[in-house]
């Protein structure tokens, strides 16, 4: 066991020391689900709590910050999405809060933002969907990245974690890169690390921890959940885009389908305008999440979740939940002989 420690001591020494922890395992930010509870839960456990912001104005993010500090002394993050209006405010609370990684989410942050997180002192993460954009985010002086793949719950890119995995790792050095999207087990984290990654994000796997605020029904709908039932939104037709999230399917995800068919007929009828209808489909799902996860409507909200949903069969502390990956890591390491692997050293 001692061997296998050490082993992972240095597999992800470089994660550990860039977010301050004693485990490189985030807890990926999750909008509604990761509040002051969960966060600090995850980093008093050892890993890494990323506060959502989602779509909080800047008073009400410091008061998060502000009760996150108060239930923990150990670092966590605190995810901004790129697209709220009043980003740059967001980053300017982050600033004066003290607040030691910015993680800017939600499509290519401008370069501006980044430039503006740094200037605050923080450690800037983003993510990468694909190598081109990992240098592009390099260049424009990001600290880490998160490479996320299309088994993740929420808002999903493309391309399977196991291939982005193998196209950026071995290239980005320069900077420690997490990797994130149906990890739901230590042996997946170990076989990362392995490959050159420093650290991994998990979301889906958080969500029922006992710290974590979110409805009994929602998590009750995790708990029952297999890897298949975590699907990708359909898009109906190819001229009105739909953005890509997986969720557990329901009834909302049902009348989906129906509703584009519908706003879709409206248009080619001439009833309606093309920039009205993708603006009717897009609205679709505004307050979907909180509907499910604060109000506990798990048939009309949003059930976001990652295809390890399957993996999640109890609510338990977020200790034990972070316990368990590191055992399974250990135990996945004990059976490994011969040199740390090549990728590892940086
Ligand atoms: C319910 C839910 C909400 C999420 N909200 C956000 C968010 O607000 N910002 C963000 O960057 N990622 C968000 N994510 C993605 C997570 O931070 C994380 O990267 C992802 O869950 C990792 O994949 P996994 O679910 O397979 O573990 C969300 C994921 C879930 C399941």
């Amino acid at each position: 066991m001692d061997s296998a420690r050490e082993r992972l001591d240095h597999l992800w020494r470089r994660g550990r020391e860039f977010l301050g922890t004693e485990y490189a395992i985030m807890g990926g930010a999750m909008s509604w689900i990761s509040e002051r509870h969960l966060v600090a839960a995850i980093s008093n456990g050892g890993g890494f709590g990323v506060l959502a912001c989602g779509s909080m104005p800047p008073h009400l993010l410091a008061e998060e910050i502000r009760a996150t500090q108060a239930l923990t002394q150990k670092p966590f993050g605190v995810n901004l999405i790129t697209l709220h209006p009043q980003l740059d405010a967001l980053i300017d609370v982050c600033g004066e809060m003290g607040v030691g990684h910015i993680v800017l989410a939600g499509g290519l942050p401008p370069s501006a933002a980044i430039r503006r997180a740094k200037a605050t002192g923080a450690k800037v993460i983003c993510f990468a969907p694909a190598l081109v954009l990992a240098k592009k985010l390099l260049r424009s002086g990001v600290d880490a990245l998160v490479i996320e793949g299309t088994e993740a719950g929420g808002h999903i890119g493309p391309v399977a974690t196991s291939v982005l995995a193998q196209e950026i790792l071995p290239v980005i050095e320069d900077v420690p890169v997490f990797v994130a999207g149906g990890i739901g087990r230590g042996e997946a984290v170990v076989a990362f690390l392995e490959m050159g990654a420093s650290g991994c994000q998990l979301g889906t796997r958080f969500v029922c921890a006992s710290e974590c605020v979110a409805h009994p029904n929602f998590k009750a709908s995790f708990i029952r959940a297999a890897a298949r039932d975590a699907v990708p939104s359909v898009q109906v037709d190819p001229q009105f885009p739909v953005i890509p999230v997986r969720a557990l399917g329901n009834n909302a995800t049902k009348r989906f389908a129906d509703f584009q068919i519908k706003v879709i007929a409206r248009f080619r009828a001439g009833e309606i305008e093309q920039k009205e209808a993708q603006l009717q489909i897009e609205h679709f799902w505004a307050g979907a999440l909180k509907r499910a996860v604060i109000d506990g409507d798990v048939e009309n909200g949003s059930l976001m979740a990652g295809q390890s949903v399957g993996m999640v069969t109890r609510e338990q502390p977020t200790a034990e939940i972070l316990g368990e990956l590191v055992t399974q890591s250990l135990v996945a390491l004990m059976g490994r002989k011969g040199p740390i692997s090549v990728c590892t050293g940086r």
